[in-house]
């Protein structure tokens, strides 16, 4: 069978809800929390044969790995049935999509951030968040300016590039190790389930087991 043939096949099998769902999942430490809690809410998942297979088929699932900025938009456009995506992303996006189930891992805070002891009028910020740092800034009644940065984000107060940023944190390792402190938190964050809508209609006899399963695990709601 051709390739084109198998993706003609492969669409009519997902119209008539008989294909497998498809989970977009984040590259990173969620991995693995992530495929940890598909199983145990009911999932057979092996792991991936091919150690660098972007999209591969798990078993009852395929799965497609990218970076989290990127799950919404896959679940959103409809090319995974459901995703596993932090809050944060999800607010910063203004995302729009259900959000059935807080899966309580990859719990952190978005944090104003500065060197230990800093102090004096901040006039520029860097992040990886910049909507909402600016109306978080706005709220404030600042006028600082946003710098976005795509990582690593802390360097930039370590380096003059910025007199603050907002950024993630977890367990709080990143700032003890380069002498920074929280100043503010400005939100709390946690990974989600998120489901595309259409996908929850067509294939909720596969989708909603999955939702229960999942908002039995310990820790989510
Ligand atoms: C995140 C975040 C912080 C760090 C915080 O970065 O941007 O740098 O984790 O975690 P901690 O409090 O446990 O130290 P990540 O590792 O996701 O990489 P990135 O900055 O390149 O996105």
């Amino acid at each position: 069978m051709s390739v084109a043939d198998e993706r003609s096949v492969s669409a009519e099998a997902r119209v008539a809800g008989a294909e497998k769902l498809v989970l977009a999942l984040p590259k990173g430490r969620v991995m693995a929390a992530s495929m940890a809690a598909l199983r145990e809410a009911g999932l057979r998942l092996a792991p991936r044969a091919d150690g660098r297979a972007l999209r591969y088929d798990a078993g009852d699932a395929i799965v497609i790995e990218m970076r989290n900025a990127d799950v919404p938009t896959y679940v959103e456009l409809g090319v995974a049935d459901a995703g596993i995506v932090g809050k944060d992303v999800l607010l910063e996006m203004g995302s729009r999509l259900a959000e059935p189930v807080d899966l309580g891992f990859a719990a952190c805070r978005l944090s104003l951030i500065r060197p230990v002891g800093a102090s004096g009028t901040i006039e520029r910020v860097a992040t990886k968040y910049p909507r909402l740092t600016a109306s978080y800034l706005a709220r404030r009644g600042s006028s600082a300016e946003v710098v976005k940065l795509n990582g690593n984000v802390e360097l930039a107060c370590l380096t003059g590039l910025a007199d603050a940023v907002v950024d993630v944190v977890e367990t709080g390792g990143t700032l003890r190790d380069n002498d920074l402190e929280e100043v503010d938190v400005i939100g709390h964050s946690s990974a989600r389930l998120v489901v595309n809508r259409a996908s929850l209609k067509l294939r909720g006899e596969r989708l909603r087991p999955l939702i229960e399963g999942l908002r039995r695990l310990p820790g989510a709601f």
